[in-house]
């Protein structure tokens, strides 16, 4: 019996009384051994989570031999309360980094400082401000994805940095209003698994260890921590099924270890009930065994909920190290040390969680990149002087040293986000020339914030352009270059005459220029925003999540007031996500629409190079816009569901969110995922698809060698005991014991109740390798890796300007349960006016698997798959089908999958029009031959009109010979399981 066995018991009275949510069916796959009856289907209210120990201790795989080498050399010299000091925090604003474990001075180990954020160095000043995650992923641009990911680096480097808290692939971005999705790349795993892997590579390149963030479905921010409100006891658990994990939520997280993230942070939320940093399936099975992470795994801060527990569940490092915030008390600390010298931690487990966070340390090499005085900042003050020991007001001394770490970034986010910036609608109006006669700018979101750009703590308002949302994932803009006046200095230098109204609600004066606009021949161009964030800051009554999805500050009054005057009116939008734009898109008035993210400190120079063409955009959107909110299917729980316990989170859609979502439920979004606009047209053609002879899947057997140990460990509690040389901070953490009893040293009045913890917890012989895990390196299976296709089209720039754009590879995998098209690939590609350039991209066996929840592996089904080349996920101009015969598959699909033919979800597509669909490529299963699929040429230059994705040109063909018919539209395919 684990330890959130309780938790369950407890709720199953409420269980029965629940009815099961409604919504679209998804795949039937509880994880084996979460077996209570009541939750068998999966995803489901009071899902369990299964047990899974021991906890895997990390064996140095692939290019990380060298690190464990060095690290296990380090470890083995260390005394107890030296290796606890490398995994408890010294508590909150103990030391200068928002987070800080304990040093080892006697070896010259200095305590690492690990600081925020995905986007910049936080709470600091003299660094970049740079884009945040949702628009560099915009750019759909590897190098770019890369080089962000540097720069952040080497800021974080250059400050005395060991840990930067980024980037993040959870929130994933399940629903739209999601209050920190921005801070993550796209709600698509593909997109968001490259994009991960190349930020943490460029991070960890600048000798800095990236930790990549939540582990793992915090979707929400509502009930992340329990309250608000407060009569919620317990944080909301999201609740998985095993299918949709893989093939959704894991997925970006295995690319992070791929990459080699040195720390993966677990999340504030409950995953089927069991708390994220003590959830020993999420923790245990699915990222250190099957996935093989060799890092360590933090705590969000105060995610901890248990000491023994969370050890025995994986958990390596806990932040910032006290119970609450500069409670003094810590679950770690003296309290690790007491569960080592009692047994109930066993010391290969704490030996194994010193060992991945000094191996860590050694993998990005921060030996070779320390500065002096680092950390060369304090989070809690920007005064050159003031306390080291914050909280305790303690030791008075220089505290910052106002490095000026920005180097030349400036160019490059200026580029960041000009790339990153999509063009939704344009009927001619852009790129402007700069000559027109007057321009006006309407709208707070072009202008300064009264307060200054860092003028509300951690950017919590939404107070003039709109740059970075809110919380713990932002910085200090070192300046912030508005839209005005970036727009003015270009109007200026064309010797002409811009006005402006900033604020938002002045009718009469937006009024009165308007039409001066329209009488005179010139352009409007109107700002607005939607802004989010982390749910510790409120601003406008939302609680971190949007509540909804309109503009801010009555965006949509303020261009309807514009346009009614103005006949040549640009809409840009600096928005978290998607925002409806329904009572706009399709104004005559509204003659251009932008949308131009979240784009860091140049803001105003990087859209200024898109109005007037310095820079053709070639972004795509890395979201749907939908008509209306109820599109999305999933949504955020505002409200407790669950009375005072913690809210259920039931991800009943599966992994059908954002387009997949909007292609099983029919609704033709107003832009779809993928989309975006240039100044140029390009046309698609000669699809061409290798199969590659890659050796056949073998599911990975053996057995791990048995859990090391490090150095001895003295049971004489006398030798902890808190030195004498030693003068105690206030509220600060420490290993020490205060006596030579643990009873008394816990100071715990339950100390030795008796308490089961799970036995194989215990068990440190060799364990056996999970099938879909590996021996050989991170990141699960390497033959998940192979590649078994390689795609290639010809793109070509119709128009008469060099552009920029991104072909995309869709994969339609063929079964009942799976999406219409999932992204599985794409590159941004340069090509001059008239010229062509081929787009090449690869198919890996684990980009045509589905997740198999009996044999816990992936395996390709014999389904008919179709691979589609289009420049959007609605745009799906050419299409194949792969050609299977060199590759095992699994005859009837995942084995998991009984559906029934009422409930299983649609995989029916129109058999009409695509030019390409159906055409089978014919090359057998001999290595690199390659044949010519039938695309003809076809134009992905959309116009504005054609914003809304010509569905029925992009809707694949299934003829299936597994015992469903095709036909047309979404309606219930006619399915028999048995037929295959
Ligand atoms: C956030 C993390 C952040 C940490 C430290 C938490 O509240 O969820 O993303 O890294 O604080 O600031």
């Amino acid at each position: 019996m684990t330890f959130m066995r309780t938790v369950l018991l407890a709720a199953v009275p409420l269980a029965l009384a629940q009815v099961d949510p409604p919504g679209p069916p998804f795949p039937n796959s509880t994880y084996p051994n979460a077996t209570d009856p009541l939750t068998d289907s999966g995803a489901m209210w009071n899902e369990t989570s299964p047990p899974s120990y021991p906890s895997p201790w990390g064996t140095g795989l692939g290019d990380w031999a060298d690190a464990y080498k060095s690290a296990r050399a380090f470890v083995s010299q260390l005394t107890l309360t030296e290796k606890v000091n490398l995994t408890t925090g010294v508590g909150w604003e103990g030391e200068k980094c928002v987070g800080n474990n304990g040093a080892i001075p006697r070896l010259g180990f200095k305590a690492l400082c690990m600081q925020d954020s995905p986007l910049g160095v936080r709470d600091t000043d003299f660094v970049s401000a740079f884009p945040a995650g949702v628009t560099i992923a915009a750019t759909w641009d590897r190098a770019l994805f890369y080089q962000r990911g540097f720069d952040m680096g080497s800021e974080h480097r250059d400050k005395g940095v060991d840990v930067q808290l980024g980037p993040v692939v959870g929130p994933l971005g399940r629903t739209p209003e999601g209050g920190r999705n921005w801070e993550g790349f796209a709600p698509d795993p593909v997109l968001s698994g490259i994009a991960v892997a190349q930020t943490v590579k460029g991070i960890q390149a600048a000798g800095v260890m990236a930790c990549t963030k939540h582990y793992i479905g915090y979707e929400q921010e509502h009930f992340r921590q329990g309250a608000p409100p407060t009569s919620v006891t317990e944080s909301i658990s999201s609740n998985i099924d095993d299918v949709t994990m893989h093939e959704l939520y894991l997925w970006p997280f295995a690319d992070a270890v791929r990459a080699g993230t040195a720390s993966i942070m677990c999340s504030y939320n409950q995953i089927n009930n069991s708390y994220a940093c003590q959830n020993s399936y999420t923790q245990n099975q699915l990222l250190k065994n099957e996935l093989g992470f060799q890092g360590f795994i933090m705590s969000d801060w105060s995610g901890q909920h248990s000491g023994v527990s969370s050890a025995l569940a994986g958990m390596d490092m806990t932040m910032p190290g006290d119970i609450g915030f500069d409670s003094g008390t810590s679950f770690w600390g003296a309290n690790l040390t007491i569960a080592v010298l009692n047994g109930t931690v066993p010391q290969w487990r704490l030996d194994d969680m010193a060992v991945r966070i000094v191996a860590g340390w050694y993998y990005v090499d921060r030996e070779a990149n320390q500065v002096a005085n680092a950390p060369t900042f304090s989070s809690w003050t920007l005064d050159t002087y003031n306390y080291q020991h914050f909280y305790a007001s303690e030791d008075w001394t220089q505290v910052n040293y106002h490095v000026d770490v920005r180097d030349e970034h400036a160019a490059d986010i200026r580029n960041f986000a000009a790339k990153g910036t999509v063009l939704l609608k344009n009927n001619g109006a852009l790129p402007l020339s700069g000559n027109a006669k007057l321009t006006a700018v309407f709208g707070s979101d072009a202008a300064e914030n009264q307060y200054g750009p860092n003028g509300c703590s951690d950017r919590g308002c939404d107070n003039g352009t709109l740059a970075m949302g809110w919380g713990s994932g932002t910085d200090n803009f070192p300046y912030l270059v508005t839209p005005l006046e970036a727009i003015k200095a270009e109007v200026l230098s064309h010797g002409k005459s811009i006005e402006d109204v900033i604020d938002d609600y002045a009718y009469a004066q937006q009024n009165a220029l308007a039409r001066r606009v329209t009488d005179v021949g010139g352009v409007c161009i109107v700002f607005a925003n939607a802004d989010s964030g982390e749910g510790y800051i409120i601003v406008d009554d939302n609680e971190g999540d949007r509540n909804n999805l309109t503009l801010w500050h009555n965006g949509d009054d303020l261009i309807r007031n514009v346009t009614s005057f103005c006949n040549n009116t640009i809409v840009v939008m600096h928005t978290v996500g998607p925002v409806l734009v329904d009572s706009f898109y399709d104004n005559e008035n509204v003659t251009a629409i932008i949308w131009a993210g979240l784009p860091g400190q140049e803001s105003g120079n990087s859209i200024t190079d898109i109005l007037y063409g310095k820079v053709n955009p070639g972004g795509k959107s890395v979201f749907t816009w939908g008509a209306s909110r109820g599109e999305y299917g999933a949504d955020v729980i505002y409200e407790p569901n669950n009375g005072v316990l913690a809210p259920q989170e039931d991800f009943a859609e599966g992994v059908f969110i954002d387009y997949r979502a909007f292609d099983k439920l029919g609704e033709t979004p107003i832009y779809e995922f993928g989309f975006g606009l240039s100044y140029t047209t390009f046309s698609y053609s000669n699809l061409q698809i290798a199969a590659h002879a890659a050796p056949a899947y073998t599911p990975t057997t053996g057995d791990t060698p048995s859990a090391p140990t490090y150095g001895v460990v003295s049971n004489n509690t006398a030798d902890y005991l808190f030195p004498a040389d030693i003068t105690r901070i206030p509220a600060y953490i420490y290993p020490y014991l205060n006596s030579t009893s643990l009873s008394a040293s816990s100071g715990d009045p339950l100390y030795a109740i008796n308490y089961t913890f799970p036995a194989g917890a215990y068990d440190g012989s060799p364990q056996p390798l999970l099938a879909a895990g590996s021996s050989v390196a991170p990141g699960g299976n390497q033959a998940l890796y192979d590649v078994l296709f390689t795609v290639t089209a010809t793109v070509t720039n119709t128009g008469s300007v060099e552009g920029d754009e991104v072909p995309q590879l869709y994969l339609n995998l063929g079964g009942p349960n799976d999406p219409k098209v999932v992204l599985r690939n794409f590159d941004r590609i340069t090509i001059a006016p008239g010229a062509s350039e081929t787009f090449t991209a690869d198919i890996t066996r684990r980009d045509v698997s589905n997740w198999d929840t009996v044999a816990q592996d992936w395996i390709i089904s014999s389904y008919t798959k179709t691979a589609y080349v289009g420049s959007s996920s609605r745009k799906l101009l050419l299409s194949a089908k792969l050609d299977l015969s060199g590759v095992s598959t699994s005859p009837s699909g995942p084995s998991s999958t009984t559906y029934s033919s009422s409930s299983s979800s649609a995989a029916g597509y129109s058999s009409s029009s695509s030019s390409a669909a159906g055409s089978s490529i014919s090359s057998s299963s001999a290595a690199g031959s390659s044949s010519s699929a039938a695309g003809s040429s076809s134009s992905a230059a959309g116009s504005s009109s054609s914003a809304a994705g010509s569905s029925s040109s992009s809707t694949p063909t299934v003829t299936s010979s597994y015992g469903h018919s095709a036909h047309s539209g979404y309606g219930p395919p006619s399915y028999s399981s048995t037929s295959a």
